[in-house]
Formats: C-alpha cells, sequence, structure tokens
C-alpha cells in the first residue's frame, strides 16, 4: 500500500479506501464478524481511509467503523457524510434489524424489489443547525470525538452556490469535531462550483474506466486548486467486476443506458485482456494511478474482497499506452457520462450506495421539521 498527502490539508491517505455503503444493510446477507473481520483485514493490508455516512445502512455503518477501530482511532482517517434524513420507516427499520434480517434472508427478499412507499424517500437538509446535530449524531455512533473528514452528501447546486454551510462547518473545525471538509459530488460540474471556496479541502466524485467524464470536468480543476480527490465507484458499482460471458448470459438490458454500458464493458474487456490482467485489477489500478487522485474508494463487504483489493493493488501498475487505449476506449464517443443521478438510477447496481435516486428529486431540499438523522 502507498500512502498520500490529501490535496493540501496535513492528512495522509492510503491509496485505497474502503467504501463503507455497503456494511450493515438488512440486505447484504454478511454477519457482523464478517463485517467487522473485513475492517480488519483492509487495516491489516494497509488501508487507512474509511469513507461512511451517516445514512448508509442506517447509521449501522458508521457504528460498525466506530467498533472496528475502537482505542486505534488515531491510526485511520475517518471520512463520513451528511446533508440526508431518514425517512419515518428507515428509522423504524433500523431499530428492528435484528428481526428483520431473518425475514429477510427467508424470503429472499432483494431492496429493489421493495415498493417506494415501503423504503420512504430520502429527503436532504443542509442547514446550519441540521449538520450540526447530523454531525454529533456520527460521533456518538463511530465512538469519537472529531472526522478527520466531513463530506456534504450530494448537495444540490444551488446549497453549494448559496454557502450557508460554511458558517456551521468552520464552527465544527475550530470547535476540534472535524479536521477538514469537502463535498461528495453528484455531477463533475458541481465541483466547479466547490472550487469557488478556498475552505473546501476535498471533492469526491464518480470516476471509473465506465464514467471518464470527471478527468477532463474535475480532477485538473482540484490539482490546481490543490483540492484532494476521493474518486468513487471505481467498479462502476460493480459492474466492472463481473465476467463477460456473465455480462453475455445475463438478462438482456433493459435500456439504451444499460446496452451502452453492457457494450463498453465488453470493449474493456476486451482491452484487458490486451494487457493480460483481468478487468477487475484494470480498473482499480487505472483510477488510482490517475494523477491528482489522493485516494481511490472501493466498495467491499466480505474478507474475499479485501483480500482480491490488496492483490489487485500489488499488480504490475498499467504502462501510458496501456492507459491510452483505456482512455478512449469506452465508445465510440471515448467513454460513457459521468454519470450523474439519471444515469446511476438507470442500473440497479447504483443502489450499492442504498440511495434511491429517483426518490431525491435534483435540488430538493427540505426543512428540518421534515428531517431526521440516523438515531
Ligand atoms: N454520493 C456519494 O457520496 C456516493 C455514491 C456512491 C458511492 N459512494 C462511496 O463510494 C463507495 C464505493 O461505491 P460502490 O460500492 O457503489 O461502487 P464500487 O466500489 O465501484 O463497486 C462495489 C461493487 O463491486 C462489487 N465488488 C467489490 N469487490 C469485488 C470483488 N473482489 N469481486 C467481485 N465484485 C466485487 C461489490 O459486490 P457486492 O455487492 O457483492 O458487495 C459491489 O457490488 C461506497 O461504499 C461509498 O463509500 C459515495
Amino acid at each position: 500500500m502507498r500512502y498520500r498527502r490529501f490535496g493540501s490539508t496535513d492528512l495522509t491517505v492510503s491509496e485505497v479506501g474502503f467504501g463503507c455503503a455497503r456494511l450493515g444493510g438488512v440486505f447484504q446477507g454478511a454477519s457482523k464478524s464478517d463485517l467487522l473481520r473485513s475492517l480488519r483485514l483492509a487495516f491489516e493490508g494497509g488501508v487507512t481511509f474509511y469513507d461512511t455516512a451517516d445514512i448508509y445502512a442506517q447509521g449501522e455503518s458508521e457504528a460498525l467503523l466506530g467498533e472496528a477501530f475502537r482505542g486505534r482511532r488515531r491510526d485511520v482517517i475517518v471520512a463520513s457524510k451528511v446533508g440526508y434524513c431518514l425517512p419515518t420507516q428507515r428509522r423504524l427499520a433500523a431499530r428492528i434489524k435484528p428481526l428483520l434480517r431473518p425475514v429477510v434472508r427467508l424470503l429472499r427478499l432483494r431492496r429493489q424489489s421493495l415498493p417506494g412507499s415501503v423504503r420512504g424517500a430520502l429527503a436532504q437538509d443542509f442547514s446550519p443547525p441540521y449538520l450540526t446535530s447530523a454531525v454529533e449524531g456520527s460521533l456518538r455512533r463511530l465512538r469519537t470525538d472529531y472526522l478527520d473528514v466531513l463530506q456534504l452528501h450530494s448537495p444540490p447546486p444551488e446549497v453549494l452556490e448559496r454557502g450557508e454551510f460554511l458558517a456551521p462547518l468552520e464552527t465544527l473545525k475550530r470547535a476540534g469535531k472535524i479536521r477538514q471538509y469537502g463535498v461528495a459530488c453528484e455531477r463533475p460540474e458541481d465541483v466547479r462550483l466547490c472550487l469557488r471556496y478556498p475552505q473546501i479541502a476535498s471533492v469526491q466524485i464518480n470516476l471509473s474506466l465506465l464514467h471518464q467524464g470527471a478527468l477532463d470536468a474535475a480532477v485538473p480543476g482540484c490539482l490546481e486548486h490543490g483540492v484532494a480527490v476521493i474518486a468513487r465507484q471505481c467498479y462502476a458499482s460493480g459492474l466492472l467486476t463481473r465476467s463477460a460471458s456473465q455480462l453475455a448470459a445475463g438478462p438482456p438490458p433493459a435500456d439504451e443506458v444499460q446496452r451502452r454500458e453492457r457494450d463498453a464493458v465488453l470493449r474493456f474487456h476486451r482491452i484487458a485482456a490486451g494487457t493480460g490482467r483481468p478487468l477487475r485489477e484494470t480498473a482499480l489500478q487505472f483510477v488510482r494511478d490517475t494523477a491528482g487522485v489522493a485516494v481511490t474508494l472501493v466498495g467491499m463487504r466480505t474478507p474475499d474482497q479485501v483480500a482480491d483489493c490488496l492483490r489487485d493493488l500489488a499488480g504490475a501498475p498499467l504502462s501510458e499506452d496501456e492507459r491510452g487505449r483505456l482512455r478512449s476506449g469506452g465508445s465510440a464517443r471515448g467513454n460513457l457520462s459521468a454519470g450523474g443521478r439519471r444515469s446511476h438510477a438507470g442500473h440497479g447496481s447504483q443502489a450499492g450506495e442504498r440511495i434511491c435516486w429517483a426518490s431525491v428529486p435534483s435540488g430538493s431540499v427540505i426543512t428540518r421539521s421534515q428531517c431526521h438523522a440516523p438515531s
């Protein structure tokens, strides 16, 4: 594992970070002891960066991190996010998770099969009082008195334009409750808005072989401004981990976006085969070695996935020539979109973050009284 400076801050981070969105969901099937084992295996393999959010698994993701790293807090960098609010249904579900899990297993229920009314719509709140109280909740679940990085969770552009979040975040920083703050952006265009504020230390963006838009639209600006880039979804939420035969054997794509994505992944399989390595390893290395990326998140859950990730990292780096072929190989027109809300809703694997984008109208910000942080 190699380590990098986190933008122009004084934080040092492992080049790969553990994406914790799938830790603890009712539909995941992994036991708590397996999840804790995955976290410890990653730590032993040198991973020091952990990306979570208050709403991941209704707070359980943060709680698992708190448990895994009790007594080792100073050895890890914890980045969490706030801004989404849990609907009542999900808060209730969180309380009865131990009862729900066996039912879900027995009935082989999948999250996507539940009607939206059962799941409940997510809303957002970036008001100063909400941000402050949500951070307190995160600190409690993580069993810590500070966050290394606090990120606004997918704020709409108008929230970024208004900049009302700066005052409460600066107050939290002065109080020592957060060390740095940044923004987990939905679209590369949002990164440009973030760069207006020198106080913003990091941005998180979707970047993979399949969604290369941020390479031109976001990364160079961040490099220039000393802003750390957290690259997420390097496997395109799992699409790039599927074998060519799995893709060919699967059901036909439901729409044009999915068809183009599948065709692009098949093309990447052919390019990766030409480099003599599997696509999963190629996908990870492509993002990890992008100049300007501080940390590449890998969405993991099981100890086997962690072991795969550590093995893939140890492979020989891609040559410039190989990178060049991957850079232009996604589709006839270079690559697919950068992956905004619309394209995420297109393939079910976006549920990896367990947020139903379709339920969050772009730009929706609701009032604090309508909003609940995970308890
Ligand atoms: N707006 C935001 O702030 C936002 C949005 C999305 C993601 N994120 C962050 O980014 C992280 C990564 O996102 P992500 O999980 O959607 O995308 P990802 O890292 O591109 O992909 C994760 C997917 O790859 C699969 N996978 C992982 N290791 C594998 C292996 N060794 N072999 C086969 N399959 C493997 C997982 O399978 P399983 O399903 O079987 O585990 C999962 O479906 C999240 O955890 C979260 O921290 C943030």
